[in-house]
């Protein structure tokens, strides 16, 4: 970090120039009072709506944060392309994909249904993330099974915080009568692989949902994903570099629920949103930034983070084409 600063060689060379831009757009959504905290779960409706966190990682290890970013939260859907990175990494994209397809469904995220091939639509919707959980390490007992995908997270935040919230886990746990529901339909349609514990599955991708980062360590794993695989902080080679065009593919795609295709257009960035008011965004070989304020539009998006991402890009060049 020391020689690039004195070579000016940042991925960002104005760096301060920037986080003075950030700073304006961070107060601009401040004032976006629009959007209702989640509600399905007690937990996460005592969120307070004025939460806003916005922290920014860049792939040569800049940082901004503003806001609250020091208050854990759960991950909740932007659970799901990390842990999708991680099952390609475990198993390859041939047989990933032989369980999951790669197609926006242009559905509910959580809809009844499955693809022309009897497959969850993609990665990024509840069925596809249940089968997605069901692929990694399935021969572990759950015990070892959460310190495999505990470790790996952890080595995506760097030496930043993660955490498990229990009391979120037991309330999606009992909540879940979707989730159950879409476990049955798949089991029914034999999508699984054999001798998917099904019951274990569903544990595993609550517990997924419940993992818990801060909009400082939201930056970094974003950052991971920007890098190619590589936390930026620590130099360690968490992903592979398939597994990352495969995410950063399917969040572009898929990752905003159903206003994904606007978003694509719009943005044109990958990103991930999910039920706590995160979203992960994504600016390949530039940076990761994590987002966080609790009210959702009628999408399930965060109302602030889409407007910051809007904004951010209507003053840099970032969106893809
Ligand atoms: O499975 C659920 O309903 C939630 N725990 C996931 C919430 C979420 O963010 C929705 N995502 N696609």
């Amino acid at each position: 970090v020391l020689v690039k600063a004195f070579s000016s060689s940042f991925i960002i060379p104005d760096f301060r120039g920037f986080c003075h831009h950030l700073d304006q757009i961070y107060n601009s959504c401040k004032n976006n009072t629009n959007g209702k905290v989640a509600s399905y779960i007690p937990q996460l409706a005592r969120l307070k709506s004025e939460h806003w966190a916005v922290s920014v990682c860049t792939v040569d290890g800049q940082r901004y944060s503003n806001g609250d970013v020091n208050v854990p939260f759960t991950l909740q859907s932007c659970s799901k392309p990390l842990t999708y990175a991680m099952a390609l990494g475990l198993n390859g994209t041939d047989t990933m994909h032989s369980y999951v397809g790669m197609e926006p469904s242009g559905r509910y995220f959580n809809e009844l249904c499955l693809d022309y091939n009897n497959k969850p639509h993609n990665p990024m919707i509840n069925a596809g993330a249940i089968m997605t959980a069901a692929l990694v390490k399935p021969n572990l007992s759950a015990a070892d099974r959460f310190d495999f995908i505990f470790n790996m997270y952890k080595r995506l935040a760097g030496d930043e915080f993660l955490g498990f919230n229990n009391a979120v886990f037991l309330s999606e746990k009992e909540c879940a009568d979707r989730n159950f529901a879409l476990a049955y339909f798949m089991r029914e349609n034999k999508c699984f692989p054999e001798g998917t514990r099904l019951h274990e599955t569903l544990d595993f991708y609550f517990q997924l949902c419940s993992m818990e980062i801060t909009a400082e360590s939201g930056a970094v794993m974003a950052a991971t994903l920007a890098n190619g695989g590589i936390n930026p902080l620590t130099g360690d080679p968490v992903l592979t570099i398939d597994a990352v065009r495969n995410t950063l593919t399917l969040m572009h795609s898929c990752g905003m629920y159903n206003y994904s295709g606007q978003f694509a257009f719009k943005v044109g960035l990958p990103s991930k949103s999910g039920v706590s008011g995160c979203v992960l965004l994504v600016i390949p070989n530039t940076m990761g930034i994590c987002l966080w304020s609790p009210p959702l539009d009628t999408n399930g998006n965060s109302c602030r983070g889409v407007q910051f991402c809007m904004e951010l890009v209507s003053r840099f060049n970032f969106h893809n084409f």
